[in-house]
């Protein structure tokens, strides 16, 4: 147990970002929300999120996306931080660290990761013992895909995508994901979905039960027809090169390509960890994403990890 006189050491979490395997967007709800169901998988492109003991609430990030990501109040992370004491009587400001590697405004969740891996970080700083089904109660308060972030592996979303239920899935599915240099904003996306979608009812999307028996058998081949992403279409019109990378990967031997989530990253499933490589390099050599990153999932949610050494 922790002194009274004893400062806790830092403590770092690391945190996977996700792929959406299915995203169905029902109607926009009166909150501005839109109803989903959606399937979540866990890759390993992580953050290490480190949060410290400081005199004041502040925050740093270090990695290729620094330029781009705010360290002010408005930072996720800090949000998840302060949400946390405020609800649970703590006045002890923390640092919080975020070495970022997940792409930013991508659809992968790289913000929302940050902001699990804080409330997983804090509660152990300040030794609050919540549960795993507490912290994705907070966590839900700051942003649809936040809780999914704490749990990992693979998993349904539903309501606005917060409400979560397990997904029998074997095996490792190889990831291949193309990044785009300029992010898309997750709200400009689900405006241009419903302006493309016009007047037409949409009903209240339920999960393809064809892609949870695709889960089931491990085998990528069955899984990659069943991928999609109603936000696909939307994203591609905000960004038309989308449609030539995934155009190109399925060329160069994808089993399957979808937009992540809001997008702009387009992710490609591959049989195995050769044709990864394959694909990296194919997809790199055409110069149409600013970066190529491999992948695999499903892996854990965000957890305590050794002490970062800088
Ligand atoms: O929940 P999150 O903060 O990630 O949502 C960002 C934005 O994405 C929302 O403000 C909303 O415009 C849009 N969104 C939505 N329906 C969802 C999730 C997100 O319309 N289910």
């Amino acid at each position: 147990m922790t002194s009274a006189h004893t400062d806790p050491s830092p403590v770092t979490v690391r945190v996977p970002a996700k792929v959406n395997l299915e995203l169905l967007v029902g109607p926009a709800r009166d909150d501005g929300f839109h109803t989903l169901s959606t399937v979540y998988q866990a890759v390993n492109l992580h953050d290490d999120v480190t949060v410290a003991l400081d005199d004041e609430w502040n925050c740093t990030v270090t990695g290729p996306y620094v330029d781009v990501v705010p360290t002010d109040s408005t930072n996720l992370a800090l949000r998840a931080a302060r949400l946390l004491a405020d609800e649970t009587g703590v006045d002890t400001p923390v640092h919080v660290s975020i070495a970022k590697s997940i792409p930013v405004a991508g659809g992968m969740a790289g913000g929302s990761a940050d902001a699990a891996a804080t409330l997983v970080a804090c509660d152990r700083l300040w030794a609050l013992g919540l549960s795993t089904e507490e912290l994705e109660e907070y966590a839900a308060e700051l942003g649809s895909d936040v809780p999914f972030l704490i749990r990992g592996g693979t998993a349904v979303g539903s309501g606005r995508g917060e409400r979560l239920a397990p997904v029998l899935a074997r095996g490792s599915y190889h990831w291949v994901f193309a990044i785009s240099d300029i992010g898309l904003s997750t709200p400009a996306v689900y405006a241009e979905c419903d302006r493309l979608r016009g007047e037409a009812s949409v009903p209240d999307p339920t999960p393809n039960s064809e892609l949870m028996v695709a889960l089931r058998s491990g085998d990528p081949h069955t899984l990659a027809p069943q991928l999609t992403n109603d936000l696909q279409e939307a994203a591609i019109s905000l960004r038309p090169e989308l449609g030539e990378v995934l155009a190109s990967g399925m060329e160069f031997g994808a089993l399957g390509g979808v937009v992540s989530g809001s997008g702009p990253t387009v992710a490609f499933l591959v049989e195995d960890v050769e044709s990864a490589i394959d694909l990296t390099v194919a997809l790199t050599a055409t110069g149409a994403a600013r970066e190529v990153r491999k992948a695999i999932g499903p892996v854990h949610g965000a957890h305590v990890i050794p002490a970062r050494v800088d």
